[in-house]
């Protein structure tokens, strides 16, 4: 498998150490962020995952169905101004964007609020997620980083892949974008809408682009190597990009709790409201610093489901931010 082949490349630069194991006195978030930093490398300052961005501003403007479905200040109809940050995945910075191992690529929202909070969405361009606990997540980590290149067959990765059949088939669902602006990301967690009436209806966020658009894997490979971070900022000065947030509604019985299962595609989708991004900060490597989006940063509304990832990763991000800001 390609990914595989990409992530063990990477344990062979050197950034991963052969031996797998943690500190089983630290929480699950604690090792998490270990485990990244032991297959990525340490960056200071920079994000244990998703380490390369670039930052953006721009609005969000709700349907009226959206207000039908949650009662969040975010769906009244105003314009809400945003920050975003769109990005690669892994934990080394200076990745080439047109690398396999950039994918899946992330976008993360921060809403300002009318009343002075702010609401976020960390959303990627996996359709789903390979593993569906944070114990899984940190042993997938390990098994890549006990993986390199020249590891006897079979691999830490391949046994555990041999238990976890969604990790291939949920890395084969992302691939390079020609923009950050044609890709469509997904929420992949599900959460809870609740509306003025009291009623409850699980949800999962969708980012549709106006134009799907990706490479094959050979000219994604030829591209400069900051070709998406390059991109947008020089797009954004002939206009806006803009996105149509969705949300993809659950029927009974749809697991909300294990984000390796898609609901199926014949579930209803609601238009949410329009997501225009129309400027690009002019210092982005210095905005993303203090920024810190976290998926359970939540406006009444708007409520986390019973996917377990949830609070795991709001650790984790937390625990990463005070390692980039220490
Ligand atoms: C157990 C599951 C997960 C863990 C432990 C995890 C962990 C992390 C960590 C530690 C960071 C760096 C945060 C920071 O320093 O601010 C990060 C960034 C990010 N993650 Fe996750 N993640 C998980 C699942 C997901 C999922 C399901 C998605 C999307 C659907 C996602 C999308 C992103 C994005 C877009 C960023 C970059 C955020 C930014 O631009 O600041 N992650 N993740």
């Amino acid at each position: 498998m390609r990914k595989r082949m990409m992530l063990a490349a990477v344990a062979a630069l050197g950034f991963a150490s052969p031996e797998p194991g943690w500190a089983e006195d630290e929480a699950v978030e604690t090792q998490i962020v270990d485990a990244m930093n032991k297959l990525f490398g340490t960056h200071p300052e920079f994000r244990a995952n998703h380490a390369k961005g670039v930052v953006v501003e721009g609005s969000f403007k709700a349907s009226p169905e959206a207000a039908a479905l949650s009662k969040a200040i975010l769906f009244d109809g105003s314009t809400i101004p945003l920050t975003a940050r769109f990005s690669d995945s892994t934990g080394i910075p200076n990745l080439p964007d047109g690398s396999d191992l950039a994918n899946p690529h992330g976008m993360a929202i921060k809403y300002h609020l009318p009343d002075g909070s702010d609401t976020d969405m960390v959303i990627n361009s996996l359709k789903f997620f390979p593993v569906s606990s944070g114990a899984d997540f940190r042993d997938l980590l390990l098994a890549l980083a006990a993986s390199p290149a020249n590891a006897a067959k079979p691999t830490k990765f391949d046994e555990f892949v041999a238990g976890h059949p969604a990790i291939p088939a949920a890395f084969a669902t992302a691939t390079t974008p020609d923009s950050f602006a044609d890709e469509e990301y997904y929420g992949v967690n599900a959460f809870v809408f609740v509306n003025k009436a009291g009623e409850r209806q699980a949800v999962r966020y969708l980012m549709v682009p106006e134009r799907p658009l990706h490479l094959d894997a050979a000219d994604a490979a030829k591209q400069p190597p900051d070709f998406l971070m390059d991109e947008l900022p020089e797009r954004l000065k002939h206009g806006p990009v803009t996105f149509h947030l969705k949300a993809q509604i659950a029927a009974l019985g749809d697991p909300t709790d294990d984000a390796t299962k898609p609901w199926p595609a014949d579930r209803k989708v609601v238009e949410l409201g329009m997501l225009t991004i129309d400027k690009a900060v002019p210092n982005s490597a210095e905005a993303q610093k203090p920024l810190l989006f976290l998926p359970g940063q939540l406006t009444d509304g708007i409520e986390p489901s019973d996917d377990p990832l949830i609070d795991v990763r709001n650790g984790a991000y937390a625990v990463s931010f005070s390692r980039r800001n220490p």
